[in-house]
């Protein structure tokens, strides 16, 4: 098992000053948590450089890129420059973007530019409210998982993050169970398995969860092996909750 991965997703909530204050007390406390795995802070994005510039173990995400790498497209932004900033990783189809008219067609280019570009892609998929009350959700991630087709894996070592967030409880403060985790995790790893040849994806694919994970939870989400890490909203946005949450990794 690889060491688990954190990602904050800071969304459009917290000011400049904000966010450069939480980071680096995430950065000064980390020591103190004994958690070994990765952690990747997404501040919207004014704030990347800035965190950059004072990044140490914490690395930087991006909330969203454009899928072009330069052009008359205002507004939009760079999967390359992100990368020649220092950003590490990149969401892409997280569910307030679908909300307001992300395409699955645009979602998968943005994947395979990000990749081309040499930023880790997160992958965000789930089934919404409505999807969930019509028991859609196997069939909507089977579906949200095609934007992975547009990739080509020429080198075998492509990193990509799947975050499985059940959209009817982003910000709700109650995670779906375990059991639907443990649930959704399969669906993707069947879905990809039939899709790719076993060793095409494996290696540098990791599968995380996100939706109202906070520091009760986050042990439960990670258990045996039932994710690989988890994609944290409302809960990253308080120093103390995120190193508690470091905290409760230590022991997965
Ligand atoms: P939440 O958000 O932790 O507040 O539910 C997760 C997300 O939107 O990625």
């Amino acid at each position: 098992m690889q060491p688990p991965l954190f990602i904050a997703n800071w969304k459009m909530q917290l000011s400049f000053t904000e966010s450069l204050e939480c980071f680096k007390a995430i950065e000064r406390g980390l020591p103190q948590t004994g958690f070994s795995g990765r952690i990747v802070v997404c501040p919207s994005f004014p704030m990347l450089s800035s965190l950059v510039a004072v990044s140490q173990r914490v690395s930087v995400g991006a909330q969203d890129c454009f899928w072009e790498n330069r052009g008359a497209f205002t507004g939009e932004v760079s999967p390359a420059v992100l990368a020649d900033l220092g950003v590490s990783h990149v969401i892409v189809g997280h569910s307030e973007r679908r909300a307001l008219g992300e395409t699955e067609e645009g979602i998968a280019k943005k994947l395979a530019s990000a990749l081309s570009a040499g930023l880790v892609p997160v992958l965000c998929i789930g089934e919404t409210a409505e999807e969930h009350r019509q028991h859609q959700r196997d069939r909507v991630l089977s579906r949200q998982l095609e934007a992975l087709g547009a990739v080509e894996f020429r080198s075998g070592r492509e990193q990509i993050v799947i975050a499985y967030e059940p959209v009817w409880v982003i910000g709700r403060g109650q995670a779906v169970p375990e059991s639907d985790i443990r649930h959704a995790r399969e669906v993707i790893l069947t879905t990809l398995r039939e899709r790719y040849a076993p060793d095409r994806l494996s290696r540098n694919l990791r599968i995380i969860y996100g939706g109202s994970v906070n520091a009760t939870n986050i042990r439960g989400v990670l258990s045996d092996g039932a994710m690989e890490g988890a994609l944290v909203g409302s809960a990253s946005l308080k120093t103390e909750q995120v190193l508690a949450m470091l905290a409760e990794l230590r022991h997965v």
